[in-house]
């Protein structure tokens, strides 16, 4: 009891008030001017709206998914909203060929990369299923949905640390708390968390200036999810305009992690105090030193 009073009490408190009442910089859609940023997963949905955000903010964007002809409409539509410059190139992201060569051709034609939007998941299964025994299934989510980003990401970092720039990765409720019929989906949500805040912790303590924003979404009015939900789950959904400006938002504030849901009870409820001082607290014993260049 004296501990917790003499430490954990105050450290609880600091750690509190810095996470709610931190200096919040303001976000102007200026900030998004000129930077060359890639989309992931944007032929239709949460991605495609993001792209229509970053067009009407004069942003360079190159887009990706699988149709062709979804992503002709919306390189051409992201021309006439004011882009700086867009293209599309399309492919699958099982393939990891295709998502290292990606990076490398967006990175061409906009030279160089200042974000990288993580959003694309796979298609191939009915969200609301269970597959308990369906390795194909259960291994296509990782792959997509997980280790294409890792693939992706790796590819980037180059020219992200020459921008000082940003990965912005999309999650999911279903991907900090258990659900129903989600197995294989949550998984490899849940996967995304622990690579991807792990890697944040170690850019923080060895300099490397590359934010990582882990945006974690309630049920978005997509036309995927709402058929995929439809009879079988029902809460209330959010638009998907709002929804895409929100990760764009956190992206460009370099903000740890988003949270976008109708209920605002989510925030205050998943913010897991614990786990973040756990994690402050367990950097003492590591002997990060050794990993810190220049
Ligand atoms: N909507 C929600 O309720 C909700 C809730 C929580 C989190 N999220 C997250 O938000 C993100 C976007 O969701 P959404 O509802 O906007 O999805 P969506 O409308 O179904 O869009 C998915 C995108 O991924 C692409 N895609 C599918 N399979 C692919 C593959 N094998 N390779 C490359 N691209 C592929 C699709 O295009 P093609 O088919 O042309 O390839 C499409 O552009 C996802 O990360 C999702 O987990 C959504
Ligand atoms: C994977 O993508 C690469 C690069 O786009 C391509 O050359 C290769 O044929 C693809 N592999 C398969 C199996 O489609
Ligand atoms: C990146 O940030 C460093 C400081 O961390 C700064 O010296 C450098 O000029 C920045 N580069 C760009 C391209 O913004
Ligand atoms: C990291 O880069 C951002 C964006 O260029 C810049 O605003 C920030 O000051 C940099 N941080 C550090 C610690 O250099």
């Amino acid at each position: 009891m004296a501990f917790m009073k003499k430490y954990l009490l105050p450290i609880l408190g600091i750690f509190l008030a810095y996470y709610y009442y931190s200096a919040k910089e303001e976000f102007r859609p200026e900030m998004l001017r000129g930077k060359r940023v890639i989309v992931t997963g944007a032929s239709k949905g949460i991605g495609r709206e993001m792209a229509y955000h970053l067009a009407r903010m004069g942003a360079h964007v190159v887009v990706t998914a699988r149709s062709e002809e979804a992503l002709k409409k919306v390189v051409s539509h992201c021309l006439e909203l004011g882009a700086s410059s867009a293209h599309y190139v399309a492919g699958t992201m099982e393939n990891m060929t295709f998502a290292e060569q990606f990076v490398a051709k967006a990175g061409k034609l906009m030279g160089g990369l200042d974000m990288l939007i993580l959003n694309h998941i796979t298609s191939s299964n009915n969200p609301m299923t269970v597959f308990i025994n369906d390795i194909d299934q259960v291994r296509k989510n990782m792959e997509v949905n997980f280790l294409s980003y890792v693939v992706l990401s790796g590819a980037a970092m180059p020219m992200l640390k020459q921008s000082n720039g940003s990965i912005v990765v999309v999650s999911s409720i279903a991907g900090k708390t258990a659900n129903p019929l989600v197995a294989a989906y949550s998984a490899s949500k849940f996967a995304l968390d622990g690579f991807f805040s792990s890697i944040r912790v170690e850019y923080a303590v060895t300099n490397v200036n590359v934010s990582i924003t882990l945006c974690i979404l309630g049920l978005i009015e997509t036309e995927t999810a709402m058929t995929g939900t439809a009879g079988i789950y029902n809460a209330e959904a959010s638009p998907k305009e709002e929804c895409a400006l929100e990760i764009i938002k956190g992206g460009a504030l370099r903000q740890k992690e988003v949270y976008y849901d109708s209920s605002v009870l989510t925030l205050f409820l998943l913010g897991n105090p614990g786990r973040k001082i756990l994690e402050f607290l367990s950097l003492r014993n590591y002997n990060m030193e050794i990993f810190i260049k220049n």
